[in-house]
């Protein structure tokens, strides 16, 4: 059985949909504070697998001790986490506190569960302000310009020390930005999520916010908006399976292995706007506002470490990628009305 933190979130919904369709049986942990707990008849409705779910948040070590040896947990998945870069900057503290306790936690559940395999959802933000692109593994990682990043740089730190001390072996895999959603439009991004740059283009295109602000175009970019790397979240969870196969042919605990998961394209700001309304047709009001506290001004990735180990790709384009999002958008504003 797979333990997968965040399971009810954006990602997590998606690996554990990735895990069943491979003939993982998993079990789902999340607090629910970012997400529902509808996500898990989602995953029902696409699977026909009804996953259990555990609502335990992280930071509560004693309820999460309460469940050792509970289940037969032979590996996890730890995505559970804030993510928003800009918010981490407003709020430190939240940041640490959430991602780094709770991981602390959860590799104490590990300990005392007698589990050794861990998958951690690490994040490109770990190299901070990069020069020279394509981002490799190779490159050292610096200061994170956001908390946010550093939280992520900080458990990697983490995860790597007990390894060194042969608690466990681990993959880290160092998310570019995940965008997208399955087709069924079942699952997808938190509406709660007012940070990320997808989730407030489609408010924008539903009509739920008057108009996008794009947070700075005196970058020295093409248009001088912020260069990201955008991939698929069903490629995003295809790479988790592939991570937990690979992990599981590693004998040796004191492996800790990291893997960039991006698509090795970057796109402005400014062209994803104008991408999402080519493939969607649909006009996106925005206007140009200050730059945003911890942004860098451009990455993208060099995956080709994950295509080489882990037999892993992105099979997804960006209109595939903007189109499911509308379509998800679309969906779920309609299971609103109801
Ligand atoms: C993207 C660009 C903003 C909102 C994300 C995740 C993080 C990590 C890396 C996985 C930036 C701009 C945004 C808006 C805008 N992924 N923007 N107007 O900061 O790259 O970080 O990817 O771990 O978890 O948060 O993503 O979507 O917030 O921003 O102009 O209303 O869009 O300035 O340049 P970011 P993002």
């Amino acid at each position: 059985m797979i333990l997968v933190t965040g399971a009810t979130g954006y990602i997590g919904s998606h690996t554990v949909v990735e895990l069943i369709s491979h003939g993982y049986e998993v079990l789902a942990l999340d607090n629910l504070s970012t997400s529902r707990a509808a996500a898990i008849d989602a995953i029902e409705s696409i699977t026909g697998i009804r996953v259990p779910l555990e609502i335990i948040d992280l930071k509560d070590q004693a309820s999460l001790l309460n469940i050792v040896g509970k289940y037969p947990i032979e590996g996890v998945i730890h995505i559970a986490g804030h993510l928003a870069v800009g918010e981490s900057v407003e709020q430190p503290l939240k940041y640490y506190e959430n991602n780094v306790n709770g991981l602390i936690n959860l590799l104490r559940f590990m300990e005392l569960s007698k589990c050794e395999n861990l998958i951690f959802s690490s994040s490109c933000t770990v190299y901070g302000e990069v020069q020279q692109m394509p981002v490799k593994e190779s490159l050292p990682t610096k200061r994170p310009n956001s908390p946010y990043g550093n939280t992520k740089k900080i458990s990697e730190e983490i995860i790597e020390d007990l390894s060194a001390a042969g608690a466990l072996k681990a993959i880290c895999l160092r998310y570019f930005n995940p965008i997208g959603a399955h087709a069924s439009g079942l699952l997808g991004e938190n509406p709660d999520n007012v940070y990320n740059l997808l989730p407030l283009l489609l408010k924008a295109a539903s009509g739920h916010l008057q108009e996008l602000k794009v947070f700075g175009n005196d970058y020295p970019t093409k248009d001088g908006s912020c260069v990201r790397d955008y991939v698929h979240v069903l490629d995003i969870a295809a790479a988790h399976v592939k991570a937990f196969q690979r992990l599981n042919s590693i004998s040796t605990k004191n492996t800790v292995e990291k893997f960039n998961l991006g698509s090795g394209k970057g796109y402005t700001v400014i062209e994803m706007i104008q991408a999402f309304e080519k493939i969607n047709q649909i006009k996106i009001k925005y206007h140009v506002e200050a730059r945003r506290d911890g942004d860098v001004a451009e990455i993208y990735s060099d995956s080709k470490l994950a295509f080489d180990k882990l037999n892993w790709t992105t099979k997804y384009t960006l209109d595939d990628m903007l189109s499911s999002a509308w379509n998800r958008e679309k969906t779920f504003r309609k299971n609103e009305l109801h």
